[in-house]
This record gives structure tokens, sequence and C-alpha cells, in this order.
């Protein structure tokens, strides 16, 4: 099959260009970069052309509220009008558990806005919402720390590794739409603030995790559930202690210094 992967160079995107071909599908790693501009329209018609399925990973380069707003609005309604002139049969669109529970956040406001205009566009599709990758807990923890201290609410999180994430992402792609939201997750249920003090301990950062019910998730209040996904969620196979030996290997290589 033929897939493009916009936003290919990404995180996710990479790593889902690189798993497609290794199934030996033809992907197409889409970005500025290479000349596809989700924005301006750069390059997007002939991007699509003889597509079978559009992965959506972009991401917006500011997370302030109007602009990100403007982006995944903009973006969005470019891949699905492209996309419905070329004849794409499948329309893949990657968002984030929990998201109208956090719409106190001008960036998950316009992550609604995108699965909205997924949703009423005429390319059938798959959501795919996903919580928080491995990756990105040190980054929640750098957006609640305060001199030497992060503060943190010990909300449930159930994380999950960006490799799972493109994993799950390469089994959307190849099957036909479903036209509704599906979950995914990773395997086990953490509570935020033990999560991060476990990851900063393993990358010998030596910032200190206060636990505070009312400390908020990137500027959020949220509540004990929040961030987890329903029941029925696909969950992913890596778990986090597994993943931190592999991720900190630098670290301790370089004899417990941070890398
Ligand atoms: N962080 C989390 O825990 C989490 C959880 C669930 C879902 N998500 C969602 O996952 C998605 C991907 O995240 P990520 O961390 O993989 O993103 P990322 O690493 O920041 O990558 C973003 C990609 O978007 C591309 N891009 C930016 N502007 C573009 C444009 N105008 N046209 C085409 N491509 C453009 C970038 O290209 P360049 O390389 O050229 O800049 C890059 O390839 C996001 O939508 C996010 O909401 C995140």
């Amino acid at each position: 099959m033929k897939i493009v992967v916009i936003g290919g160079t990404g995180l996710i995107g990479s790593k889902l260009v690189k798993k497609l071909r290794e199934h030996r599908h033809e992907a197409v790693a889409a970005a500025p970069s290479s000349g596809v501009n989700s924005i301006t329209g750069e390059g997007l018609a002939d991007a699509l052309k003889g597509v079978a399925a559009v992965v959506d990973v972009t991401n917006s380069p500011s997370w302030e509220d109007a602009a990100v707003l403007k982006f995944f609005e903009t973006s969005t309604r470019n891949l699905l009008a492209y996309g419905a002139a070329e004849g794409v049969g499948h329309h893949v669109a990657l968002s984030v558990v929990g998201t109208e529970r956090l719409l106190e956040s001008g960036f998950f406001r316009a992550k609604l806005a995108q699965e909205n205009l997924v949703k009423t566009a005429s390319i059938p599709y798959t959501i795919v919402r996903a919580t928080q990758f491995f990756e990105f807990v040190t980054k929640i923890a750098d957006f609640a720390t305060e001199g030497n201290q992060a503060r943190l609410p010990p909300a449930l999180i159930q994380p999950m590794a960006a490799d799972d994430i493109a994993g799950a992402l390469v089994r959307v792609a190849t099957s036909s739409p479903v036209n509704r939201t599906i979950e995914i997750g990773g395997p086990e249920t953490f509570r935020l603030d033990e999560l991060a003090r476990r990851a900063l301990a393993a990358f010998r950062d030596p910032r200190e995790v206060i636990s505070d019910p009312h400390a908020r998730y990137y500027g959020i209040q949220v509540s004990e559930r929040s961030l987890v996904p329903d029941s029925d969620a696909r969950l992913g196979e890596t778990r986090f202690e597994d993943w931190l030996i592999q991720a900190t290997e630098p670290v301790a290589k370089a004899g417990g210094k941070p890398a």
C-alpha cells in the first residue's frame, strides 16, 4: 500500500515510516523539509496522488492558544480537501486520550477542532487517541518546574512507548477505516507524580517532585481519571521500566552523569 505520513520526520512519524517500510509498504515521509507543507498546501497534491491512506502525525511549532488552533484547523482542512480531490480512501489522525476533559488548554481545544473536522469530512477516517508518550514524561515535569522542584498531581496516567504508538498506527493505516475514534494506551497505570519521580531519578535529574493534588498537568486542572483511556483501549506491550533502561543507557555509560 502507498501511505503518506504527514509529519513523517517527527518523533512518531519517523518511527511509523520505518515500520511501514519494514512491512513492505510504500511509505512517504512528508514534511516541510521534504517539500510538503500542510499549512501552505505546497506539495500536497503531488504527495497525495494514488495514496491509499494518509496518516496525520503533525504537530504545531507553537502551542500558544491562537497559533495552535490555527495550525490544526488549517492543516487538517488542507489535508482533507487535497485528500478528497485525490480520492484518498482513509484519513488517519493521531490525537490524545481525554482531549474533551482537557479543554482548559488551547492545545487540546485545537486537537478537538482537528478531530471534529476529520469526523465531518467526506473521507473515511479513523481517529487514534493515544495516551502520553514515555518520551514526554520528563517534559511534563519541565512544565511543572519552579526552581529545583516539579509540582505534580497524583492523577492516574497510562503512558506508552512512541514505538508502540507507531505500531498501532501501522495496523490502523493498513486496515479499513472504522469512521470512529479508537483509544490506545500503555500496559500499566501509574500516578503522575510517582512516574515523574522515577523518570527524573533514572536520568539522574536532581529535581525533586512534590506531590500536590492541586498542582496542574500542563497548566490544566485534572481529576483522578482525566488522562486514562476507557477499558476497551488497545494496549501497547512495552513496560515503562524496560523503556527507561534503554533510554537512560547514555546516562549509565557516562557514569551516572546526565547525558
Ligand atoms: N506528546 C504526547 O504525549 C502525545 C500523546 C498523544 C498524541 N500526541 C500527538 O502526536 C502527534 C505527533 O507528535 P510528535 O511528538 O511525533 O510530533 P513532533 O515530533 O513535534 O513532529 C511534528 C511533525 O510535524 C511536522 N510539521 C510541522 N509543521 C508542518 C507543516 N506545516 N506541514 C507538514 N508537516 C509539518 C514536523 O516537520 P519538521 O520536522 O519539518 O518540523 C514533524 O515532522 C501530535 O499531533 C500530538 O498531538 C502526542
